[in-house]
């Protein structure tokens, strides 16, 4: 017997990074890890007496498959709230981590054989999730011409149609984030189109400075999906907790895929994380993103010294994604080597680019103002020994 083909997707890279980090720490030697794409703190204060308030007391049995009532409803005032769209608490969809999100948006909009586009570089999850639901991934080119984005172009040229589009802004690994016009067309052309828009808006509230995000829960009426979650704005990942907001015609499939998959998404999480869209618990989010926007100051200021080229504009999420091809070094062994001779752990872009993944490293900044200091001190002398 064997393991099925369609689950054989790509382990990624960052893996073996994260285990020769580990060895290192184990073996006492000081590893500075900016490779992780998770806050460095943890969920807010308000958050965890919450939880302990429900371990003690609460009622932790399952919820609705689609989440329990009160979160559904404050989600949907959350979008009220940030970017005065009116959402009905009856499209909001509690998901298991985006990543619970995404499994079940592309099971509810995508047959087998569907074509969805992303853009590359990208997460890698959307098209591995993708090639294992048995749909043809079509990457588009998204290089510093386009800001690692996907363009309503792109898709006018594509050689034949496709069924589905996933965007993400702020974007991961690159940080750059589709403006307001942008995503009207990209949602418009898809609109008119019959292809199913699915906008990952994880990193929505990590922003610096730009135009707040649009969203495309504005779209929900021409088809799209909302994917989002409270990993990184709200400091929540192992809580696993995310949500979709969804258009009329998937609530129903994604109500009965949610209760046959899981019954429920964790219900610990769900009840705790009602606390996080309190006042207390945007402030503590918002608190952890004026970090990491210190963090990008440092780091664009030192840009100089670090010498790397075709930066992509960190405008939200907390990555830096820059080429480092001057060294002579594919990005695999740049990474590795950093790590074994500088103890500075980096992901190596071939996590997110099959195809020029080799000239890029992301570089988290999700982490103290001394970690990131000392990993650019750092990284600095050690490129000097290479010179
Ligand atoms: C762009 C993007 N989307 C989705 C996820 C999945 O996050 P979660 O399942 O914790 O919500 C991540 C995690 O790093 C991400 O970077």
């Amino acid at each position: 017997m064997k393991a099925s083909s369609r689950s054989s997707v790509p382990p990624f890279a960052v893996m073996e990074i994260l285990a020769a980090a580990n060895a290192r720490r184990a073996a006492g030697e000081s590893v500075l890890n900016l490779c992780a794409g998770e806050p460095a703190t943890g969920a807010s204060d308000v958050v965890r007496q919450r939880a302990v308030e429900l371990l003690q007391s609460g009622d932790l049995g399952y919820t609705e498959a689609m989440g329990a009532p009160p979160l559904r409803a404050a989600i949907a005032e959350h979008y009220g709230r940030w970017y005065g769209v009116d959402v009905d608490p009856a499209r909001v969809a509690v998901t298991t981590g985006s990543s619970g999100g995404f499994m079940l948006a592309f099971l509810a909009a995508f047959d087998v054989g569907a074509r969805v586009a992303l853009a590359r570089p990208g997460y890698p999850a959307y098209k591995n999730i993708l090639a294992a639901l048995g749909c043809e991934v079509v990457e588009l080119d998204c290089g510093p011409g386009t800001r690692y984005q996907p363009t309503v172009d792109q898709l006018r040229a594509l050689d034949r149609p496709v069924d589905g589009l996933v965007i993400a802004s702020p974007a991961n690994p690159t940080g750059t984030m589709i403006g307001p016009e942008d995503l009207a067309a990209l949602a418009t052309w898809c609109g008119e189109h019959g292809v199913r828009l699915v906008s990952d808006e994880i990193y929505h509230g990590i922003t610096y400075g730009g135009p707040a995000p649009s969203t495309a829960a504005r779209y929900l009426d021409r088809g799209a999906v909302v994917v989002n979650s409270f990993s990184k704005y709200w400091a929540m990942t192992g809580w696993r907790l995310g949500w979709m907001l969804l258009p009329d015609d998937l609530v129903r499939a994604v109500d009965a895929l949610a209760g046959n998959v899981a019954l429920c998404p964790p219900a610990l999480a769900q009840h705790a994380g009602v606390a996080a869209l309190s006042p207390e618990g945007y402030a503590a989010a918002q608190a952890n993103v004026e970090r990491y926007a210190a963090c990008r100051d440092l780091l664009l200021e030192r840009l100089p010294e670090l010498g790397w080229s075709r930066v992509a504009p960190a405008d939200g999420a907390f990555y830096l994604y820059a080429d480092v091809s001057a060294s002579g070094l594919d990005s695999v062994t740049w990474c590795a080597r950093l790590l074994a001779e500088a103890g500075v752990a980096l992901t190596p872009g071939t996590d997110f680019d099959g195809v020029d993944g080799d000239a890029y490293v992301r570089l988290s900044f999700a982490s103290s103002l001394e970690v990131v200091r000392e990993a650019v001190d750092r990284i600095v002398a050690w490129q000097r020994t290479l010179a």
